[in-house]
Formats: C-alpha cells, sequence, structure tokens
C-alpha cells in the first residue's frame, strides 16, 4: 500500500456501504473502530498485529478493527436476545466495505493474524464485542520487498464441483 492520506469521506463511504449489509433480525451487530494514517491511534492499532502483517499494513491509511456483538434487543425490547450469526453478520458487512473500496480505486485487506489482548486494550472493546479482523485500507503500491510477491499473486479458487451440489452435501466436501 502507498501510504498515502485516506479522506474522511471516503472511509465513511465504505462504512456507509458496510451500514447497509443484511443481518438476523436485522440486529446490524457489526462494529467498527478505525485509525486513520497520521493519527496517533494508528501507531497502537498497528502493534496489534502480527509481525509479518504489520510488516506491510504500516504502509496502510487506515486500520479498521471490525468486531461482532451477539447480544441484542428488538424494535424497543429490553429482552436480551443472542445471535447466531453475529460473526456471519459481521463478515457481511466487511465483504460490503471490502467491495465499496475497490469500487472507489481503493482496496482492503482483512488481517485474522491479531494478539487478542492487544487488540481489545488497543480499540477499548468491551467484552460484549468480538473482534473478528483488523482490516488495512489503503491505495495498491507498485512494488513489494520480493518475500511478499509470492502471496501477492491471485489466489486460485476451488472448482465449483468442490463447493457446489445438488440435493445436500457429500460427506468428503
Ligand atoms: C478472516 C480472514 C483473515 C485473514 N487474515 C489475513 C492476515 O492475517 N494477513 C493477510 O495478509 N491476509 C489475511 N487474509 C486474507 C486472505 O489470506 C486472502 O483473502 C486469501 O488468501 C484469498 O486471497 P485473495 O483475497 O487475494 O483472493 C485474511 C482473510 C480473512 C477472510
Amino acid at each position: 500500500m502507498t501510504g498515502e492520506a485516506i479522506p474522511e469521506e471516503i472511509l465513511f463511504s465504505m462504512f456507509e456501504a458496510a451500514r447497509h449489509a443484511p443481518s438476523s433480525h436485522n440486529s446490524q451487530p457489526w462494529r467498527f473502530a478505525y485509525a486513520r494514517r497520521g493519527e496517533p491511534d494508528f501507531a497502537i492499532f498497528l502493534a496489534c498485529l502480527s509481525d509479518q502483517n504489520r510488516e506491510w499494513a504500516r504502509n496502510a491509511s487506515a486500520l479498521v478493527a471490525v468486531a461482532s456483538k451477539a447480544v441484542y434487543t428488538r424494535d424497543g425490547s429490553a429482552e436480551k436476545n443472542v445471535s447466531r450469526s453475529a460473526s456471519f453478520d459481521a463478515g457481511a458487512a466487511w465483504a460490503c466495505l471490502a467491495v465499496q473500496a475497490e469500487l472507489l480505486g481503493w482496496t482492503a485487506r482483512p488481517m485474522g493474524a491479531f494478539d487478542g489482548d492487544l487488540a481489545r486494550a488497543a480499540t477499548h472493546a468491551p467484552d460484549s464485542l468480538k473482534i473478528e479482523v483488523i482490516v488495512a485500507i489503503g491505495k495498491r503500491g507498485d512494488s513489494s520487498p520480493p518475500e511478499r510477491q509470492t502471496s501477492e499473486k491471485p489466489n486460485p479458487r476451488k472448482a465449483m464441483d468442490e463447493i457446489v451440489f445438488a440435493g445436500g452435501f457429500p460427506a468428503d466436501c
């Protein structure tokens, strides 16, 4: 990533896309904490990442912690419900954010390799939140060090017949 500054309205356009994701009972369990490059929080968020991620993500324009909140209330009721799909729904929100980033000429990469305790402290996340990923957002750079280049080649996908099945799942899928 190039490390260029990301305008707040661009970043919020990505959050706007994420906000419109579908969720079970419209519980909207996604929460986002962000730090833009140049802000003091950026270094604190960066420090949560694995060494390998930190090496390249230091050139991100923003780091976004995506969290899910499983407990929710419905339509003004005080009754607490626990969503079985909070992580799934937060994943849908992340995907919407990523598509919007690409549409705007930016890129977003999620990272699961981070220290959970550090991330909780860095983002002040209460126990009710599960931090799912930290996302690096930036403009794609022209070059990267040789050790990163293999992982930056387009990744293959499983063939359709390995993932889609008529009538049910085979035992070995
Ligand atoms: C939950 C999750 C965690 C991931 N963690 C990391 C990570 O820590 N570091 C990284 O460089 N990429 C990470 N990725 C990116 C995946 O490695 C990448 O999406 C996958 O290899 C497919 O590559 P592609 O998206 O470029 O096609 C993660 C992706 C997901 C969905």
